[in-house]
């Protein structure tokens, strides 16, 4: 369980978040939505620990312990998992190995290679992916709906108890969406304590997902918290609403 209080963070020396306070419990699905700009990649970065974001004050606190004492890698390990809303490229380092380092990492233990295998070429066909795409540096050459099938990939492999996915859905043509949302599925349905933060602009991953709760963020601070009656309202009529009962 996350426990997020009181979170204030800028970047750059410019204030960005204001008194987040939310609670991300075993085994929900949260969608986060809100305006371009609203802070929710921001939101996300902090929880991974990207240090160019200074977290100013407030707490952070997964399964009781500090995570603000502790580094990116460090909060991996504990199986804290982003899937980023731009994957970079990183020449030179192949998928699979790369892949493997951070299962060892994970998992605090080697892993031989067969049952390595074993693992990814059963994620590679729930994402209905080639065997030759691990052996591809990482994101090199992906085109966009490559890149977000590789995130949701590594989050069937590393079966992370939080996932954050920032914007996983866009850029995905109809059938890589419903296959990744499939693996998502999928992943919480062997892991079925995981958490899962689902950054969005629309429906149709919620659609599929069918999360515990929405919330809504504008201007860096939460606006509203709610059911999928609130994202009837958002698609409607936009957040103008929302954000007009909040002022
Ligand atoms: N490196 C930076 N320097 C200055 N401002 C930044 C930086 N990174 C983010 N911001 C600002 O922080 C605010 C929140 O950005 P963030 O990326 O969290 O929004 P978002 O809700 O994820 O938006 P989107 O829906 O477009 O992805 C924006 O106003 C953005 O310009
Ligand atoms: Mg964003």
């Amino acid at each position: 369980m996350l426990i997020i209080r009181d979170l204030e963070a800028s970047i750059n020396e410019k204030d960005i978040l204001h008194k987040i306070s939310l609670q991300l419990p075993k085994g929900q699905i949260t969608a986060l939505m809100g305006p371009n700009g609203s802070g929710k990649s921001t939101l996300a970065r902090i929880i991974m620990g990207d240090p160019e974001v200074q977290v100013t004050g407030g707490q952070l606190l997964f399964n009781g312990t500090n995570l603000l004492d502790l580094e990116a890698d460090d909060r991996a390990r504990l199986g804290i998992f982003m899937a980023f809303q731009y994957p970079q490229e990183v020449a030179g380092v192949q998928l699979f190995q790369f892949l493997k380092v951070a299962y060892e990492a994970r998992f605090g233990c080697q892993i031989n290679l067969i049952d390595f295998k074993k693992i990814v070429s059963q994620a590679l066909k729930t994402l209905n992916l080639e065997e030759n795409f691990v052996k591809r540096p990482l994101n090199v050459g992906f085109s966009g709906g490559e890149k977000k099938k590789c995130e949701i990939f590594q989050l069937l492999v590393l079966k992370p108890e939080l996932a954050i996915l920032d914007e996983t859905d866009s850029g995905l043509d109809i059938d890589s969406l419903r296959i990744v949302a499939e693996g998502i599925r999928q992943a919480k349905e062997t892991n079925p304590e995981m958490s899962i933060l689902v950054i969005t602009h629309y429906e149709r991953i919620l659609n599929y997902l069918k999360p515990d709760r929405i919330i809504i963020m504008h201007n860096g601070r939460i606006l509203k918290e709610g059911s999928d009656l609130l994202l009837s309202e958002i698609l409607e009529y936009g957040y103008a609403n929302i954000i007009n009962a909040g002022n």
